[in-house]
């Protein structure tokens, strides 16, 4: 049996399930039927993490999670997020009145009581992080919210926020190509016992292989705006993406497996959340549990997929304005 991996009081199978593209992201989102078939397919197969937030389909997703397993809401640590939103708008809003009607909102369309980890999905740099965790913290007393986590914020960032109050997450894009949370945020994570949680596990799906024909992704992906995704950056990267598979090749796995047991072997205390639309590729993603790799494949995608060897930065500038990081 796999062992578990804490998040903050929690312990939860370590790879987690994003459930963001099952409501938006990377073109429309699949039939009901299919995501129903994901999720509760999901908590069977050993799930015990789902991510969501008020933002993936402007509540769409928080309402489907809670439609769709909230029956089952003992069986699975849920976490949600704020502060990408205001009602059914979306607005980078981190203001105390803000974050706490979103998670009013967000309760009501879970279809519970208590969310079990709340993250400030964006710092609002307008006012300052103390506040805006502050008011999480105004929820944890309120019995609203367990625990509270941050995403895409700095280490600096991160230390202001776990003196106004303990953090117990903080997530950030991780993966063998945008290696940013190692300059930072990954050791102050340690240092001050916050798991660190990687979201886009699978590079967003290319390091699944799952995108070898970028002119085919669909109206309104967001991939479509990526510069990794775009003419000759995306056809270095298809480069890099057979060498990669060689290495999944030789280490019996899938690509999306060798992703997710890197992380799960680079720091014991990492937690992944991998998103589908697939039920297939979900099965596939927690099976990467039970995949071990040799120090020397670890070296190998050391130095085959890394920020040097990836062309193309994550985010166009105007996305990357939205994020506090010290890429
Ligand atoms: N805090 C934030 O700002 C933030 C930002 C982004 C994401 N997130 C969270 O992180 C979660 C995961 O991130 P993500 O969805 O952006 O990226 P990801 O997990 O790296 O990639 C998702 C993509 O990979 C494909 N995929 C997954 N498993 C596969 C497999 N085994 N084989 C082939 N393709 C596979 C999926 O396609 P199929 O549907 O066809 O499987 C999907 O298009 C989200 O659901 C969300 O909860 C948080």
């Amino acid at each position: 049996m796999t062992a578990t991996r804490k998040v903050g009081p929690f312990d939860v199978f370590p790879i987690g399930l994003g459930c963001m593209s099952l409501s938006h992201a990377y073109g429309p989102p699949p039939p009901r039927e299919q995501a129903e078939r994901v999720l509760k397919g999901a908590l069977d197969a050993g799930y015990n993490f789902f991510d969501t937030a008020a933002f993936y389909g402007l509540g769409h997703n928080e309402t489907l999670v809670g439609e769709v397993l909230g029956d089952r809401r003992n069986d699975f640590v849920l976490a949600s997020k704020c502060g990408l939103s205001r009602g059914d708008q979306r607005e980078l809003n981190g203001s105390p009145e803000v974050l706490k009607a979103t998670c009013e909102d967000s309760l009501r369309r879970l279809k519970t009581d208590v969310i079990d980890l709340y993250y400030l999905h964006r710092w609002d740099k307008r006012i300052p992080i103390e506040e805006s965790v502050g008011a999480l913290a105004d929820l944890v007393r309120e019995g609203k919210i367990r625990t509270i986590g941050l995403s895409e914020v700095s280490a600096p960032t991160l230390r202001r926020a776990h003196a106004t109050h303990p953090i117990a997450a903080l997530q950030t894009e991780y993966s063998p190509w945008t290696r940013n949370p190692e300059i930072a945020v990954l050791e102050a994570c340690r240092e001050l016992g916050v798991t660190f949680v990687a979201f886009s596990p699978v590079g967003r799906g290319f390091l699944a292989g799952g995108v070898m024909d970028a002119s085919a992704l669909a109206e309104g992906d967001f991939r479509v705006g990526m510069p990794r995704f775009q003419g000759e950056a995306f056809a270095a990267n298809l480069n890099l993406l057979s060498q990669f598979k060689a290495i999944a090749d030789d280490a019996g796995c899938t690509l999306a497996q060798l992703c997710l047991a890197w992380l799960m072997q680079k720091d014991p205390t990492i937690v992944s959340i991998p998103g589908t639309t697939s039920p297939d590729h979900m099965l596939e993603n927690a099976l990467a549990a039970r995949v071990t790799l040799s120090a020397a494949v670890m070296a190998r995608i050391e130095t085959t997929v890394n920020g040097s060897t990836v062309t193309g930065p994550r985010y166009a500038p105007a996305m990357q304005a939205s994020v506090d990081t010290e890429d």
